[in-house]
C-alpha cells in the first residue's frame, strides 16, 4: 500500500496536462480540500496564513511553489517572485525564512543558470537575515543539488541549508558532508516514488533509517531540523535528546502545514521549536499529489467535496 499509493500519485504529479488544469482553472478544481495543505494561490494569503501561523506561536518558511520548469525564463521569473517575495515578508515583518527547490531556478536547464539564479536570491536573503532551505527533490537530481549547494556555500554564502532525505542509500554519508561542514540539515523521509537502487522500499526501513540519521545529526549536526509528522520518529527524538542532554534549542521540529496541528501545538506547548512549512502559489499542482499519495485516505476527502459541489 504504501509504495502503491505512492507511485500511483507520484505518477499523477508528474502529469503536465493535470497540472496545466489544475493552475487554470485554479484551487476550487481540487476542492476547498487542497486548501488544507496550500496557504492560497497569492503571496497576500501567505502572508495572512503567516501571521496566524506566528500567532500560534510557531515558526515557519514560505515556499513560492514550483519546480521542474523548462526554460531558462521561466526559471528567471520564478528567481524574480523570488527576490519579490522577501521584500513582502520584510514588509509584512514576519519570520525570514523560505524554502525553495533547485528545479524551479533552472537546474533542469543548466547548472550555471542555476547557481545564478540561487545567488540572486542569496543575496538580498543574507543582507536582510533570512535563511534559506533548499529542498530536496527526486533522486537524479540529489548530487546536483548537493554540488551547487557547495559551490555557493565554497563562495561565503552561511544562510543556506539543505533538506536530505532518509529514504535514499546515499543519505548517511551526505549528512556526514553537511556535519563537516557545519551545513544545517532538514531531515525528511522523502516525498518521491524511488528505484530500489536509490532508496529502501518499505516503510520500516525509511523509518529505521531516519532514527539513525537523526541521532547522527542531533550529536554532530548544526541546528538540525527533523522533519516529520510521525509519532514513532518525533518520540525517538524527543527520547534521544532527552538522554544525551541536547537541550531543546539546539535542533527544531518541522511539519507542513495543515498536516496534524494537534502535534504542532503539543510540542510547541512543551517548549520545542515548532516550523511550519508553508507552500503557496498557482504550481501546487504536484505538491497536493504527494501530500495525497503520502497518505490515501486523503483521496476521500477529495471526492467528497467534489461530490457535494456537484
Ligand atoms: P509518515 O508518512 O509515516 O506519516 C506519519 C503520520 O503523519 C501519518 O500517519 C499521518 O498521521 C500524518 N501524515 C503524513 N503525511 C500526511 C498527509 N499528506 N496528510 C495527512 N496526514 C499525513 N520531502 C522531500 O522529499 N523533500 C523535501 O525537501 C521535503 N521537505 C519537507 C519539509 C517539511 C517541513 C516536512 C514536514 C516534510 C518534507 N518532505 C520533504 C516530505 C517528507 O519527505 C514526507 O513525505 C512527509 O513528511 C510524510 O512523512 P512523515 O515523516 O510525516 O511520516
Amino acid at each position: 500500500m504504501y509504495a502503491g499509493a505512492k507511485a500511483f500519485f507520484y505518477a499523477l504529479s508528474r502529469s503536465a496536462s493535470l497540472k496545466g488544469l489544475a493552475s487554470k482553472y485554479g484551487m476550487r478544481s481540487c476542492d476547498s480540500f487542497a486548501r488544507r495543505f496550500i496557504a492560497g494561490e497569492t503571496v497576500e494569503e501567505a502572508i495572512e496564513t503567516s501571521r496566524r501561523v506566528q500567532a500560534e506561536g510557531l515558526h515557519l518558511t514560505l515556499d513560492y511553489l514550483g519546480e521542474s520548469v523548462r526554460t531558462a525564463e521561466e526559471a528567471n521569473a520564478a528567481t524574480r517572485a523570488y527576490v519579490r517575495l522577501l521584500d513582502v515578508i520584510v514588509a509584512a515583518g514576519i519570520e525570514r525564512n523560505i524554502s525553495l527547490k533547485l528545479t524551479q531556478l533552472g537546474a533542469s536547464i543548466d547548472r550555471a543558470t542555476c547557481v545564478d539564479n540561487l545567488r540572486r536570491i542569496l543575496e538580498p536573503a543574507g543582507r536582510h537575515g533570512f535563511f534559506v532551505r533548499i529542498d530536496m527533490e527526486n533522486s537524479p537530481w540529489t548530487q546536483m543539488t548537493l554540488d551547487i549547494f557547495e559551490t555557493l556555500w565554497q563562495q561565503e554564502y552561511r544562510n543556506v541549508g539543505v533538506a536530505l532525505q532518509a529514504a535514499l542509500h546515499r543519505t548517511e554519508r551526505d549528512v556526514q558532508r553537511m556535519n563537516e561542514l557545519g551545513a544545517r540539515v532538514r531531515l525528511v523521509k522523502g516525498a518521491y516514488k524511488e528505484p530500489e537502487t536509490a532508496a529502501y522500499q518499505r516503510k520500516a526501513d525509511v523509518d529505521a533509517a531516519f532514527l539513525r540519521l537523526m541521532r547522527i545529526l542531533l550529536d554532530e549536526g548544526t541546528y538540525p531540523a527533523i522533519a516529520t509528522h510521525d509519532p514513532a520518529m518525533i518520540d525517538g527524538t524527543r527520547a534521544y535528546a532527552a538522554g544525551r542532554g541536547i537541550g531543546k534549542d539546539r535542533f527544531e521540529f518541522q511539519m507542513l502545514y495543515g498536516i496534524r496541528r494537534d502535534l504542532q501545538a503539543e510540542l510547541s506547548a512543551e517548549g520545542y521549536g515548532v516550523r511550519l512549512y508553508i507552500p503557496f502559489g498557482r504550481e501546487w499542482f504536484p505538491y497536493f499529489m504527494r501530500r495525497l499519495g503520502e497518505r490515501p485516505a486523503n483521496l476521500g476527502f477529495v471526492m467528497r467535496g467534489i461530490l457535494r459541489e456537484k
